[in-house]
């Protein structure tokens, strides 16, 4: 698709794992499980927008990998029935990029903007008057001739995905008129994740199987889809194909994802805090280090899940594994340490 030029081919298992995931991405809000109050809130702006002939406000969707923004996304625009483009943050480095972009957009068109947080400072400030006033103004020659031009734009809804809103500059949050983090999604509602999936693969799964995979799943449907991927495979290769209980269990426990959905990672990272560290306090760059894996990595992805299961906490003076983390990984607490 990409004309000309030398491309890096993706392993396979990558374009596997890109196949699955748009395979099974929902699409309409209907099949979008869980998230009900950002589901009810996009519903109602939906249809009024539509029964308008306007725009849709601009949505900012924050929240961990993996929990559905980009999915969010290209069914708001499904829903609306207008054109999907989509860009990332980083991939956008010149203003002029963003002009022909945004130029091109059909009248009321979703604009999908990934990783907004990552868009280089010097061009954050080219959207405000594209998404408050419709207009782009561009600077057309250089030097003593150089003036300003504003272009027109169409009725355009930008939709912005983040990991991370606290990069985000207040004036670039502000103008989203629906903004919404995405929580991590209890057992329920990964295990009605993995049934949906099942279904669509047609792979047969008990319900205690689905539970054992959602429970696993550290909240996140793009792990459970993953592990219920694995499961498959196990089943096929060491049963008779049917996802039951026990037979996920098994599965997961070979593939070294624990009770918790903790996986090899995870349990680095609370066994370096607790072990090398004393528990901790121990900061965030030092961490990553000890566990040879990139900051943005600990903190965008392991880390949340690890503070809400209240097996690590945040201190100003940096990361602490919990009580709990100790009893997780069987080790004796620092507390008996200093007792001795
Ligand atoms: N609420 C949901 N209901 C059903 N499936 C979901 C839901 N949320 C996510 N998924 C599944 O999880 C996969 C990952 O979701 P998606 O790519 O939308 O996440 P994301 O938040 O954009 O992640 P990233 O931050 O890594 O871009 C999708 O392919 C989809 O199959
Ligand atoms: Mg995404």
């Amino acid at each position: 698709m990409t004309p000309g030029g030398p491309r890096i081919q993706a392993p396979q298992a990558i374009a596997d794992e890109d196949e699955l995931e748009r395979s099974l991405r929902p699409r309409r809000l209907e099949d979008f499980v869980g998230q009900e109050q950002l589901k009810d809130q996009l519903a109602v702006s939906i249809a009024a927008a539509a029964s308008r002939g306007e725009a849709l406000d601009h949505v900012l969707l924050a929240g961990p990998p993996g929990l559905g923004k980009t999915s969010l996304a290209q069914i708001v625009a499904f829903e609306l029935d207008v054109p999907f483009t989509q860009t990332a943050g980083p991939a956008l480095e010149r203003k002029a990029d963003i002009a022909a972009l945004l130029t091109a957009l059909e009248p009321r068109a979703v604009f999908f903007v990934d990783e907004i947080h990552r868009l280089p400072r010097a061009l954050e400030e080219t959207f405000y008057p594209a998404m408050e006033d419709g207009c782009l103004p561009i600077t057309v020659g250089q030097g003593a001739g150089a003036r300003v031009v504003t272009l027109d734009l169409p009725p355009f809804t930008l939709i912005g995905a983040t990991t991370r809103t606290g990069l985000l500059t207040t004036p670039l949050r502000d103008r989203f008129g629906i903004q919404h983090r995405l929580a991590h999604y209890g057992p329920d509602e990964l295990a009605q994740i993995v049934r949906r999936s099942a279904r669509l693969l047609e792979v047969s799964v008990q319900d205690d199987g689905a539970y054992a995979i959602a429970s696993r799943s550290r909240g996140t449907p793009r792990v459970a889809n993953r592990l219920l991927k694995r499961v498959r495979d196990y089943a096929e290769v060491r049963g008779d194909g049917i996802i039951t209980g026990s037979l996920a269990a098994d599965a997961l426990d070979l593939l070294e994802v624990d009770a918790l959905g903790l996986d090899r990672l995870d349990r680095e990272i609370l066994r370096t805090l607790c072990e090398k560290f004393g528990g901790g306090p121990v900061g965030l760059s030092t961490l990553a280090v000890s566990v040879g894996e990139e900051q943005d990595t600990i903190e965008e992805v392991y880390e949340p899940y690890l503070l809400q299961c209240g097996l690590l906490e945040r201190t100003p003076r940096g990361r602490s594994a919990t009580r709990r983390a100790f009893d997780h990984l069987g080790l004796e607490g620092p507390g008996a340490l200093t007792l001795i």
